[in-house]
């Protein structure tokens, strides 16, 4: 019986998803798959990219997943339709830049940080030209090796290139918008580099999508006793470690 919700990313940066995903559905079962083995993706090829995903997706299945969370950007639209083709009768929910709401808050001067794969995404190309007009300008950043900083728990390095990628657009963007479930782990990093702008995060809305896709196939859990977190890493214990803390920092920040 497949029952578990089923994540993956490069890594820790799926924390932030299954953050949200445990304030909506905490009775849900989860298994999410770390691949830090292969992290970063953001400089990996799409057919790189699909044959790692397709290994996941295998696993996942094996695990007793009902649903298929591609916690990842440069997963997501590097090969989400191809996923979705060779596994039909598998529900795929994915994550891309929240350009969109960005759009709608009537944000002005905006940044799209993310991978250098999904910042020359064909994704990511047909959103920024749906969505930016002569009062919607959205410059498109790569985020360069960032992710493999964040993974590496690298602050150093994280900060001085968060000054080096951002700092000259000090003043001139109101928002930023995280390309890379990675980024949010580093929020108030960002902010520290571009104090008061507002960021724009799709975890939140990833976790929606996941309720929704479960109610209208059925398949939520009945049972409301809390659900069982399993996180495995193909790299280091260490990591699994590592994500329960962070995990729990985020449920203190979200009590303050
Ligand atoms: N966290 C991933 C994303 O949202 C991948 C980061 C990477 O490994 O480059 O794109």
């Amino acid at each position: 019986m497949n029952q578990k919700i089923g994540l993956f990313d490069s890594g820790i940066g799926g924390l932030s998803i299954l953050h949200e995903l445990l304030k909506i559905m905490p009775n849900e079962d989860y298994y999410y798959y770390q691949d830090t083995f292969h992290n970063p993706y953001g400089n990996k090829s799409e057919s790189e990219l699909l044959k790692i995903s397709q290994e996941i997706v295998e696993i996942l299945l094996k695990k007793g997943c009902k649903i298929i969370v591609i916690a990842c950007n440069t997963a997501t639209t590097a090969c989400m339709s191809q996923l979705r083709e060779l596994y039909p009768d598998v529900i795929f929910v994915g994550t891309v830049p929240a350009i969109k709401v960005c759009y709608d808050y009537h944000s002005n001067h905006s940044i799209l940080l993310s991978t250098p794969y999904t910042t020359k995404s064909k994704r990511v190309q047909e959103l920024l030209e749906l969505y930016t007009d002569d009062n919607h300008e959205i410059i498109n950043v790569s985020g360069e090796d960032l992710a493999h900083l964040i993974e590496e728990d690298d602050k150093e390095g994280i900060n001085q290139l968060l000054i080096k990628i951002l700092s000259p657009y000090l003043g001139k963007v109101d928002s930023l918008i995280m390309g890379c479930t990675h980024y949010s782990l580093i929020k108030k990093e960002i902010l520290e580099v571009l104090p008061a702008i507002q960021l724009f995060d799709g975890s939140n809305g990833v976790a929606r999508e996941v309720f929704h896709q479960l109610e209208k196939n059925h398949l939520l859990k009945s049972s409301l006793e809390p659900g069982k977190v399993e996180i495995y890493n193909n790299k280091s214990n260490y990591i699994i470690d590592r994500s329960y803390e962070i995990l729990n920092h985020m449920d203190n920040e979200d009590i303050q």
